[in-house]
């Protein structure tokens, strides 16, 4: 049958992920992947979660299989609102909804916030998940750069001044952001929300890869600066503990929240109860302090690794950024290389990237840029792959290998 006259105008403004089809190409094993940025899953608290699991099931079934109220399972918002003390965040499980993932928290946020036609600020580049979310709900994007320090507060209050329309919504991931690694330094996370103020803005506050910290000192985030319900918080259970499970949280006012909620009821009805359930138990048994570290010593490593291994084998030229958490490295090659086409030349070379291009809110930006994830590759083979890279960008830029 054709569909075609049938699809609605919402799908069909909604375009594939170029990532997922990047990661189809890549799938042989021979070739060393720094494309995707999933956990590893070698680092899955497996026999912890099997045991919390069976105990949950048999003593508390009854409720963790039925299903469960939209805003979430009461036991994990409370161990969620405790949890984000460490955050700077007072709150209690009144301003917490528990959704499927952090993507829903961002799709809730849309739909909840934007109509057609308005403008949302986005950090360029910024999480392509996150960008054609907010594109179905037609969204105009006003781009702020997002330099090695995430969005500057003075160059976005300059860029507001000048807005027109203004736009009603910030979206951003101040702490290790995906794609570019960048952080807000702290102390410019409290103008940044004053920035927000001045002009009328809610803020978006995406923080999944916040837990894993390489450098040991505490950040706070945006939302503890907001003291009237500017900020919405989204966090999330993949990269601390497993994406499979798809938990994530919202913490916002009681009145955001509910509507939030409203529209979560038509989507999933409730987020999968025995998931809830059983990350409640992990939290409340003080695991996850105990699983990040190992989660830490693990990437921290690997990042360390791929910042000397790019060091000694890429051409001097290519500028890269040196994370203090999260995933990812961003790197930018001199103007006018392109690293769409040298994709294909590195995949060749068994070795893969994503290109920076797929992370822009315009098209045809960032042709000369990239990410390289970390976390899911060993030490001998992050070392391998970025020697592998080194040899295909010194073709390009025609220095000899
Ligand atoms: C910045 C950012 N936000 C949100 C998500 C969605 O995560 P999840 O829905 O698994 O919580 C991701 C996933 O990679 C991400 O990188």
């Amino acid at each position: 049958m054709d569909y075609s006259q049938m699809f609605s105008q919402t799908s069909n403004r909604m375009k594939p992920s170029i990532i997922r089809r990047l990661l189809k190409l890549v799938q042989q094993s021979d070739v060393i992947s720094f494309a995707g940025g999933t956990p590893d899953a070698e680092l899955f608290p497996k026999d912890l979660l099997a045991d919390i699991a069976s105990r949950v099931i048999r003593e508390q079934g009854k409720l963790a299989l039925q299903y469960g109220e939209t805003i979430g399972w009461m036991p994990l918002r409370e161990q969620v609102a405790a949890y984000l003390k460490d955050w700077g965040i007072d709150c209690t499980a009144e301003n917490i909804l528990i959704t499927t993932g952090s993507q829903q928290g961002l799709f809730l946020s849309g739909i909840t916030l934007l109509n057609p036609g308005e403008t949302i600020v986005v950090e360029e580049p910024s999480y392509l998940g996150g960008l054609l979310c907010f594109r179905n709900f037609s969204a105009q994007f006003l781009p702020v750069k997002c330099g090695e320090n995430g969005l500057d507060p003075a160059e976005l209050d300059a860029i507001l001044a000048k807005a027109s329309p203004k736009p009603k919504l910030l979206y951003t991931i101040p702490t290790f952001q995906n794609p570019g690694g960048s952080t807000i330094p702290d102390e410019q996370r409290g103008a940044l929300v004053e920035v927000a103020r001045k002009h009328g803005l809610l803020i978006i506050e995406d923080n999944p890869y916040g837990e894993l910290n390489y450098t040991g000192k505490t950040l706070r985030s945006l939302k503890s600066f907001d003291k009237e319900g500017r900020v919405i918080y989204l966090g999330s259970f993949s990269k601390i503990a497993s994406p499979g499970m798809r938990l994530g949280w919202v913490c916002a006012d009681p009145d955001l929240i509910a509507r939030m909620a409203m529209a979560k009821e038509t989507t999933d009805v409730c987020t999968d109860v025995l998931s809830q359930a059983i990350a409640a138990e992990f939290f409340k048994g003080g695991h996850l302090k105990a699983h990040l570290q190992k989660l830490i010593g693990t990437y921290q490593k690997r990042r360390d690794v791929m910042l000397s291994a790019i060091a000694e084998h890429f051409p001097k030229e290519v500028r890269y950024n040196k994370p203090l958490g999260g995933f990812f490295i961003w790197a930018g090659l001199p103007e006018g290389q392109n690293t769409v086409e040298l994709f294909e030349k590195a995949v060749a070379a068994k070795v893969a990237y994503v290109v920076g291009t797929a992370f822009y809110p315009n098209e045809g930006q960032g042709l000369n840029t990239l990410r390289m994830a970390f976390c899911a590759v060993d030490e001998a083979r992050i070392q391998e792959g970025i020697q592998r890279l080194g040899v295909v960008f010194k073709e390009a830029l025609n220095q000899k290998a």
